[in-house]
């Protein structure tokens, strides 16, 4: 279960973002990665958009962690940012486990140092900065 779509702007990747929070969100997990400035909190908001949130999906890097309502006033949505911590997840790895025990749906970008905190099956999207589009592969990891 493999996609590839192209983005030329950032509507098309929040578009792609709205995507594939559908095809993803039965599972719940979705890594983001890609360099910075590649459009990974870009791509979050079109999932937020999909989950029915009204604020916008602002990047998390300072707070590590940011979670959103829908219109219910439910939280749906968990989404870290693990740059500035780098391997020292510390009780941010155990504020992860709560949100996915929870059933939010989880979109980690810089998520490297927290692969073993992950269910199985979880998704992985990379964005990659192409001539004139972003790439944006997705795939599920078994
Ligand atoms: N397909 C695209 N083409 C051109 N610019 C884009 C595209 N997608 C996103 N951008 C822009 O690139 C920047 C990406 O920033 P951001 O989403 O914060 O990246 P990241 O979270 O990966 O560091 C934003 O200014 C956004 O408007
Ligand atoms: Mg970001």
């Amino acid at each position: 279960m493999d996609y590839t779509f192209y983005a030329k702007t950032t509507d098309e990747t929040r578009e792609i973002g709205r995507k594939i929070a559908e095809i993803a969100q039965n599972d719940g997990v979705l890594l983001l990665g890609g360099d910075l400035g590649a459009g990974k909190t870009t791509l979050s908001g079109g999932i937020g958009e999909f989950l029915g949130i009204s604020d916008e999906i602002t990047s998390p890097s300072f707070v590590v962690n940011k979670k959103y309502a829908d219109e219910n006033g439910d939280t749906v949505l968990s989404h870290y940012d693990f740059y500035r911590l780098g391997d020292d997840v510390g009780i941010m790895g155990d504020e992860l486990r709560e949100d996915i025990f929870n059933e939010l749906f989880v979109v980690i970008e810089w998520g490297g140092s927290v692969l073993n905190f992950l269910p199985r099956p979880y998704w992985r999207a990379k964005i990659s900065m192409e001539k004139d589009a972003r790439k944006i592969t997705l795939e599920k990891i078994a």
